[in-house]
């Protein structure tokens, strides 16, 4: 076991966790971002730099400092190390440096984009970001791939994760979409004008942390915080059927898989149960569903989990918890 000192708070975690896996046995606002980590998927992390920390005392044998900020998401602890995340003002300054750095070719159209509301880029803009840009070259424009009928793919939003890569290759038996291109040309695409069609394949929309790869039955048609999420399940032969149903009146939007509080997909969920099953009638309703309070679908609701759901007639009066006071 390993125990290290987080912003000040100690914690003691298994040798060879990664320093952002220690401060989420932390929890609560320490916890550094994370735009292409993602704990389900072997080899993500080291790409976008959002999780930059300062390690100023490396271990209790060798106390010095690392020289250079690093990447939480893929240093492992060492026992006796001091790493400072929010109370350094290195970090927040690079962190800053790197939200505008993702942003000079993400374009800003979050009011006509579907990720808006529940795009981690958004909610970092918001927290690490500056309201103007420095930048005046043009930006990157890319001709438009076809993906399918199922995945829309915006390369203009592409953050070059990989986290769609990784999940292709780990979870669906053949992978035909890769990163193109390198630097400036890197480039989300299939080479061959080539179809995303695989039983899993739809997973790669729940791990894009940004609108660059959406869910095509479900574009446009509503916006993410007037719909009410519900976990739901069924019987299915593919896959475990547990989702989260997004839903508006007695319509069902879309189907999603189930997303802990740092947007990571607790279990992976087919084609079959995302784009086929959009009835009620095709699930079993277990209730709605908890959001995180820093989701905006929680904005303006004073009760958790979310209240009055039309499409669950007897809902048990006892599964609305109140929400803490502030
Ligand atoms: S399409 Fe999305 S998941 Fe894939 S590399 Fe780009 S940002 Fe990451
Ligand atoms: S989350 Fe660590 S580098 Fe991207």
């Amino acid at each position: 076991m390993a125990k290290i000192t987080f912003d000040g708070i100690e914690v003691e975690v298994e040798d060879g966790t990664t320093i952002l896996q220690a401060a989420r046995k932390i929890g609560g606002d320490v916890v550094p971002p994370a735009m292409c980590f993602y704990t389900p998927l072997k080899g993500s992390g080291g790409k976008c730099r959002v999780c930059l920390v300062k390690v100023t005392q490396g271990s209790a044998r060798d106390p010095r400092p690392m020289p250079k900020l690093v990447a939480s998401c893929i240093t492992p602890v060492q026992d006796g190390m001091v790493v400072e995340n929010t109370t350094n003002e290195d970090v927040l300054n690079a962190r800053k440096g790197i939200v505008e750095m993702l942003l000079i070719n993400h374009p800003l159209d979050c009011p006509i984009c579907d990720q808006a509301g529940e795009c981690d880029l958004q909610n970092l803009s918001y927290e690490h970001g500056v309201s103007a840009t420095r930048y005046e070259e043009p930006r990157r424009t890319f001709n438009k791939i076809d993906l399918g009928p199922y995945i829309q793919l915006h390369m203009t939003r592409c953050i070059l994760c990989y986290r769609c890569v990784y999940t292709a290759d780990q979870i669906t038996e053949k992978r035909v979409h890769g990163v193109l291109g390198r630097g400036d040309a890197a480039e989300i695409g299939t080479y061959i004008e080539n179809v995303i069609d695989n039983d899993f394949s739809g997973n790669v929309i729940d791990v894009c942390p940004v609108g660059a790869l959406t869910d095509k039955t479900w574009r446009f048609k509503n916006r993410v915080w007037f719909t009410k999420p519900l976990n739901a399940h069924r019987d299915c032969p593919t896959c475990s059927g547990k989702v989260t149903l997004w839903s508006r009146g007695d319509a069902v939007l879309r189907v999603t898989a189930r997303k802990d509080e740092y947007a990571e997909v607790e279990e992976f969920i087919c084609n079959t149960c995302r784009f086929d099953k959009k009835e009620v009638s095709d699930w079993t309703i277990e209730g709605p569903r908890n959001i995180d309070r820093g989701s905006v679908i929680s904005a303006n609701h004073y009760e958790l989990p979310v209240i009055n759901v039309p499409i669950v007639p007897n809902l048990p009066k006892s599964t609305v918890k109140k929400m803490p006071t502030e």
